[in-house]
């Protein structure tokens, strides 16, 4: 492809969705969006791109950006941050939170949903006293494709190879025509809502655990900052960000601080040392 059509690519990508595309990814563009040109009938990547300039914005946009996302992920991705969640974040944030009975969290980048359902049988597996809870679990993405087969749960015997424990696997999944589907009980848990982290933020809850994971690091400079300033604002005061394991916001966004929990760092609002931890916020709906 010509330098002049990959600029035109990696200029609408951050426009859309603030992906960053390195040099030398050309091959990358060619093998996603060749398939983008043959479903809207269009003989060849050239023409992909020309119609995308003619048109301006048209569907096509979206579809080329939906193309470009990397929706790698899997169940317990990562295990240390699940740890964490499970022995020191959810039981601090359970304590905190008693007073209201209610917790917000939000699977921020959740591709094909392994990550939310990972929390959601957290929850359900190891804090039972949340079933009188108002716990709101929400999960986004920006590609409608992956929010699909999120909301259906349904998984390929690889998908659950990779970092499903065999108890979790037979407790909340039945077979279905070869595949694993997730059990109604977790599933209704989750609400699955199409977000671009990079537009506007609509009015949301304060959140008390934020997953934002191995996203940034798609992200230019600038998008990277802003949309950890947002999450950090949307964050309660002593709430939890969890990034993935290369991401470090310290210098991007300095009203976060680093906690180490085991194996794991994670972010919450930088405190100032003589303010005393804020009573909990009751959350709206709105998001
Ligand atoms: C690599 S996956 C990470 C999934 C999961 N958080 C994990 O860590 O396993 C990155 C996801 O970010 C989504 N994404 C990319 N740009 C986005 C944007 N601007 N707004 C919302 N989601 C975006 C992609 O569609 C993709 O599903």
């Amino acid at each position: 492809m010509t330098t002049e059509d990959f600029h035109f690519i990696r200029d609408l990508l951050v426009a859309e969705a603030g992906i960053e595309l390195e040099p030398g990814k050309g091959y990358l563009v060619e093998s996603r969006l060749l398939p983008v040109a043959q479903r809207a009938g269009l003989p060849s990547l050239e023409a992909l791109i020309d119609h995308l300039r003619q048109e301006g914005k048209n569907g096509l946009n979206r579809e080329v950006v939906h193309a470009m996302t990397i929706n790698e992920t899997s169940f317990f991705r990562d295990r240390h941050p699940f740890e964490a969640l499970r022995h020191a974040v959810l039981p601090e944030l359970i304590r905190r939170r008693a007073a209201v009975s209610q917790l917000n969290i939000w699977s921020a980048a959740c591709s094909t949903g392994q990550e939310p359902y990972t929390v959601a049988m957290l929850l359900r597996e190891y804090f039972p006293e949340l079933n009188r809870w108002k716990v709101r679990l929400v999960a986004s993405d920006l590609c409608h494709e992956v929010l699909a087969k999120a909301r259906e749960g349904r998984y390929t015997q690889l998908e659950i190879n990779r970092g499903l424990p065999p108890a979790l696997l037979a407790k909340y999944f039945q077979p279905d025509q070869g595949e694993w589907l997730i059990k109604e009980e977790i599933r209704r848990r989750i609400e699955f809502q199409p977000f671009n982290l990079t537009k506007e933020w609509p009015p949301m809850p304060p959140w008390d655990l934020v997953l934002l994971r191995n996203v940034l690091i798609y992200f230019s400079q600038g998008a990277r900052q802003r949309v950890l300033q947002r999450a950090c604002q949307r964050l309660h005061p002593d709430g939890y960000l969890f990034l993935g394991t290369a991401e470090n916001p310290l210098l991007l966004e300095p009203a976060l601080e680093r906690v180490t929990l085991g194996k794991c760092s994670c972010y919450r609002p930088r405190r100032n040392p003589a303010a005393p931890v804020p009573p909990p916020v009751s959350p709206s709906t709105s998001f």
